[in-house]
This record gives C-alpha cells, structure tokens and sequence, in this order.
C-alpha cells in the first residue's frame, strides 16, 4: 500500500508517474520537526536502497547526501556519488519503502548519530514523501516501481561486452582494437568513444583529421558486428562558428547567471555554457542534435559530465585569481597554507557555482541548486524523447552518469570514475541491488577500474563478476596502464571469461526483460528471498541474479576461493577455461568455495533451470535456440524464457515467453 505525503510546494520532478492523492499530513507515522523526519530502527532492521552510493547493501551505520557530484575518488568516507536516488527500504518485523521526492539536497543519516534511528534531513520542507508498506522487501519494491514507470530498455547487442578507454585517438586505433578482438577470438559488440572522437571536444562533431573517414569506420565496425558508442559532456563549447553554440545562444537556450547573461563554466574544452536541459524547448533542441550522430550509423551514447561538473567558473575563478595574489608575499603558515590550498582545491564542483545560475523549468525561473540533482536526469531524458521522435521504432543504447529516480526510464547509468582497487569490485556487487530497487536495472561499472593502474588479477575477478551485470565495459582512464584484454599474459583466461557472458546471455536478457517489464529487480539480495534466515539476512557480498542463480564473486587480491553461505540446498556449476560443469552439491550453511583465478563458480537453485548457449563471439553470433539446461531436483519448474528481437520495442511478457522444461 502506498501513501503519498506533501509538504510544502516541492518541484515536480516528474519521478513518479502514478501520483495518489496526499493523505493528511497529521497521519505521517514517525515523529518531524520542521525538515526532519525520524524512522525508528529496531536491531533486526536492515536498510537497503539509496541506489547509487558507497557502502554496503545494508546502508546502516553512515550518512548520505543525495547531492549529485563529479567525485572520482569513491572512498568510504564520501557521502555523495554521481546519483540523486532518495528511496529506501527499511526491512525487519516489516516493510517499509520510503521515497523522497525533491530535486534538492537530501541528507539520510542511517543510524550514524542514533544507531536506532534513520534521520532523513531536508534544506527545505518542500517535498512529496511516499510510504510504501509490503509483505515482503520485493512486494515493496515492485509497488514502488509501479509508482514510478518501466525501467529503460537497451537493445540487445547492448548486452554484449565493450571495450573502452580515454581515450582511442584515431580511427585506425578504433580498427586496431576491433582486429585485435577478433584475432585473438575475444567476443566484443561496442568499441566506446571517449572526448577525443570530436573536434576541440564539441559535442555532435567529429574530427575532421583524427576521424576524417568516421562514417566509413562505422560501415566497417558494423560489418565487424561492433557498435561505435561516442559520448556526450554536458557542456557546449562555446567557439565562434561552432554551429552548436550559435544557435543555442541566438534562441536562448544556455543557462543564465543572475544578471540574465549566458553562464560560463570551464569542462573539458575550455569554456562552456550548460544547455537548459530542464527548459522543454532548449532540450528538445539539445536531443535533436544526436541526430547527426544516428545519421550517421551511430546506435548508442553515453552522457557524461552531468551532475553537471563544473572545473571552474568564469566568475569564480577570476576571485580566485584576485585573493590569490595576496598569498605571494606571505609567509604561510598552517592557516593560510590551509586556506591557500583549499581554495585552489575548491575551484572544480564548487556549491556556490550551483547558486550562481538558472534554469527555465515548468514556466519558472529557478536556481540551479534547487534543482540539481534532475541535470543530468533531464539531459538524458531529452536525448531518449529525441530518439521516440526520430528513431521510433528502435532501441538506441543510452546510459548517463549522473542520474535521479525517474531518469530509470530513459537510460541506464554507469557507476562512473571508479578506481582499480579491490574494494571498489566489491563495491560494484553491493551497489547492484541498491540500484536495481530504484529502477536502475542497465548498469555496471568501469571493469578493472578506471582510475590508478590495474592488475591483471584484478581484471580477471572483475571480469567473472561483470559478465553478470547488464552493462559490461571495459573503461580505464587516460595514462593509466592500457587493460584491454590481449595487453595482458593471460589474455586468454579472461577471454574464456567474456565467453561465459555469451553462453548466459538467454538467461541474462530474459531476467532483465522479466524484471524492466515485472518492475522487478534482477540483482537481489539473499535477505529478499531467505528473509526468515537471519544469517541469509547479514550477507553482504553475494546476490541472487534472477530466479535461477546465485553468485557469489572474489573479490581479494591472492585469494584462491572464499567462504560461501549457501542459503538452500544448491548446485556448483563451475567454469574452468570457460567450460560448465556440475560440481559438488551443497547444503545449507557456511561453506568454502575453490575459485582458482579464471574459474567461475555459480551456485543453482534446487529445481530451478538455468539456460545455457554455446555462445558466440558477438550477440548476433548467439544462437538463442540452442540451449543446455542445467537443472537438478526432483520438481523442477519450468523457465519462463523471455526472449525478443532486440531491436524493435515489441516487448510483451505474454507473448515472448516461452517455458522451457526439462
Ligand atoms: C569522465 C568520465 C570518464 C571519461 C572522462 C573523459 O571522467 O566519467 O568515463 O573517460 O570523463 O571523457
């Protein structure tokens, strides 16, 4: 049951699709003050949610700011990622989901100050809060999901592995990723192109000289089955006759400062202004611009730099500049080293920036900061809205980095500038049931890491996890050590790895499907389906990947296997180069596991199907027909198959499912 709460005037975010009437505000169960609201926690509650965030699947015992921000460094001390995602699900004696909608800050102390007590704090009162009571965590999420529209849906080479990095500078080291691909027989679908595709970084161009034959390179990809994926920044550049810039500053279109002047802001190519991506008009424009891109055989972006980041300010460096002559001739000491510092540190994502311009959103004039965190909701919405116009009957791959509840139905996210450590693998497995109850479900994170250097151990624990996750990318940064696969001496290791992902892909799609079109989640907790298990409950590094399977990822370095709780009596189907094969059977309980890097270990349900290809070395390569069933128990159920063109948006339950029986 839902109940919807108002206070104040909130903006309409459009998050929620399904409003109900506002119930008196007398009846809102816990104890307020003002902005803050107080939800007792008992000690068997569990707090799951808050999508995209640092931390464990139970987000007890920290505080969290829903504040979108540009922050490469995912430490545990951070409280904000690149996602706004105010939903969470306190779980104990009872359900209860909480969605808080408001485009504005959100501060969720989680039992930091009070171990008993989830404190939600709000700038203003102005917000629509849902409450949503269940029988269970899932019934909850899917009421929650219902209020809130069917989760995006990506065409289906999207499934596929892609390689990526910053970035591929010309279109013959494009040519030369794909051969390398291809001769040493590892399946890709998408090559991505990062900021160096376009000239000085404009969007919607293309360098004349780097990628001087770039519609030719797409024909060949695509006759390779490889999708070309560019990205798109937020920021345009401005540049005299830089067609983009002209005509978003001759119609208006830019975000303005206070004094109505167009705001600028340094990005990636200097000075830029911020398209109003929330003004319906100037978006509807932004979005139409991607058409020079589909015009051009491209199939799929990516949408970066859109909480928005901002390196600096045109106004707020040139007071940087003024104070930072008075340090010249002082002798600094620990005070004014300290304010030195961190004022130059304090440049790039600076709060005042986001009070220092605005947007035009449902007839109103309002301040950036009120608004912030639906940015990159909007700039991704607008290019999904441009691609129903101009691409109607066709899936367009598109996921963002920033993100709020409700963007879910125009794109999928990635977890964006992640780094190459272990810890942030297992943060990758925790934030995948976060995510998907907010409606995430296209998602994954940068393999083997973006940031700092990584190892090859590292890739190959991060491939067996990723080949689960809807969107598996391989993405480092700029001047780090180059981690496409064949760089490595185990090349081949990882390459049986990605094999794995082709010969799952029936499975993964049709849970993916069934969940996009179930509003169900298909990264699951163990504490989802074995509530009345009290140590199911406390694991924090498994998940439940659809109905069929459970995984359970390495994720230290050196580790040759790791403890694994069996929550029901389950099956080993073990991977070794690449190979499946039923192992040991395992009864309910702790056990240890041998995972010898390269091997992957899934564990099946008793009487549950799991459908297996023979793989492929691309999606289209994949014959979806041609399945293995692996199952063991005496009552085995059928498997509700779900499988489409992947291509048009005839998606129907209905119709596309077939039952497979042994
Ligand atoms: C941002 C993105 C990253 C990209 C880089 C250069 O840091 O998050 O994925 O490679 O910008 O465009």
């Amino acid at each position: 049951m839902t109940r919807r709460y108002c206070f104040g005037k909130p903006i309409d975010t459009e998050a929620v699709l399904n409003k109900p009437e506002c119930s008196p505000r007398e009846e809102f169960p816990v104890k307020r003050e003002n902005g803050r609201f107080f939800f007792p926690l008992t000690e068997e509650d569990i707090v799951y949610g808050l999508g995209e965030n640092v931390r464990g699947i139970n987000k007890r015992g920290w505080i969290y700011e829903s504040m979108c921000a540009d922050d490469g460094v995912h430490g545990e001390d951070k409280v904000s990622l690149y996602g706004a995602h105010n939903f969470f699900l306190i779980s104990g004696e009872r359900h209860l989901g909480v969605f808080w909608d408001t485009p504005g800050k959100v501060t969720f102390d989680v039992g930091y100050t009070r171990y008993d007590l989830l404190e939600v704090r709000l700038e203003e009162l102005d917000v629509d809060c849902y409450l949503i009571e269940g029988d269970s965590p899932d019934a909850v999420v899917e009421e929650f999901r219902g209020l809130i529209g069917r989760s995006y849906i990506p065409p289906l080479w999207a499934f596929g592995y892609g390689q990526s990095r910053w970035s591929y500078m010309t279109s013959e080291e494009v040519r030369e990723v794909a051969r390398k691909h291809r001769e040493h027989r590892i399946p890709l679908d998408s090559i991505y192109l990062d900021i160096d595709y376009m000239e000085r970084y404009k969007d919607f161009t293309v360098d004349g000289e780097r990628f001087g034959d770039f519609e030719e390179l797409v024909r060949e990809m695509d006759e390779e089955h490889i999708h070309l994926v560019p990205i798109i920044d937020a920021g345009v550049k401005i540049e005299e006759g830089y067609e983009v810039y002209e005509e978003g500053k001759e119609k208006g279109y830019f975000c303005k400062d206070e004094q109505g002047e167009d705001f600028v802001v340094g990005v990636w190519p200097g000075k830029c202004h911020f398209p109003d991506m929330l003004d319906e008009e100037a978006g509807a424009w932004f979005g139409n611009q991607y058409q020079k891109l589909l015009d051009m055989g491209i199939d799929g972006f990516w949408n970066d730099m859109n909480e928005p980041a901002i390196f600096y300010s045109e106004k707020h460096m040139k007071e940087v500049f003024d104070r930072i002559g008075e340090f010249r001739t002082k002798n600094l000491d620990v005070n004014s080293y300290f304010e030195f510092t961190g004022m130059v540190a304090g440049i790039a994502n600076n709060q005042e920036d986001y009070k220092s311009f605005y947007h035009n959103y449902q007839g109103r004039r309002i301040r950036h900061d009120q608004v912030h965190n639906i940015f990159g909701y909007y700039m991704t919405r607008r290019a999904s809205e441009a691609f129903d116009r101009l691409r109607p009957d066709q899936r367009v791959l598109l996921y963002s980095r920033s993100s709020y509840v409700g963007m879910h139905r125009y794109g999928g996210i990635w977890q964006g500038d992640n780094l190459g450590w272990w810890s942030h693998l297992a943060l990758n497995i925790k934030m995948m049931p976060s995510l998907n109850m907010c409606g995430f479900l296209y998602t994954g994170a940068d393999i083997g890491g973006f940031g700092s250097n990584t190892t090859e151990d590292l890739m190959i624990r991060w491939l067996s996890f990723a080949i689960f996750t809807p969107l598996m990318r391989n993405h480092s940064a700029m001047g780090t050590r180059k981690q496409e696969v064949y760089q490595f001496e185990r090349q081949e290791a990882m390459g049986n790895i990605i094999k794995i992902r082709y010969q799952l892909l029936p499975y993964l799609y049709s849970e993916f499907m069934k969940a996009a079109l179930g509003n169900r989640m298909m990264f699951r907790p163990l504490g989802f389906l074995y509530g009345k298990d009290s140590l199911a409950r406390r694991v924090e590094d498994q998940l439940m990947v659809g109905e069929s399977i459970m995984i359970a990822p390495v994720y230290e370095q050196n580790a040759l296997g790791r403890t694994v709780y069996i929550p029901e009596r389950m099956k080993l189907l073990r991977f070794h180069q690449g190979e499946p094969s039923f192992g040991q059977m395992y009864e309910k309980g702790y056990h240890y596991v041998e995972m010898p890097l390269g091997d992957v270990c899934i564990f099946l349900r008793e009487n549950y199907i799991l459908p297996l290809s023979r793989g492929g070395e691309h999606v289209e390569a994949v014959d979806w027909q041609d399945l293995t069933l692996y199952s063991f128990g005496e009552q085995v159920k059928p498997y509700g198959y779900y499988s489409d063109d992947g291509v048009s948006k005839d998606y129907d339950l209905e119709k596309n499912v077939l039952l497979l029986a042994v």
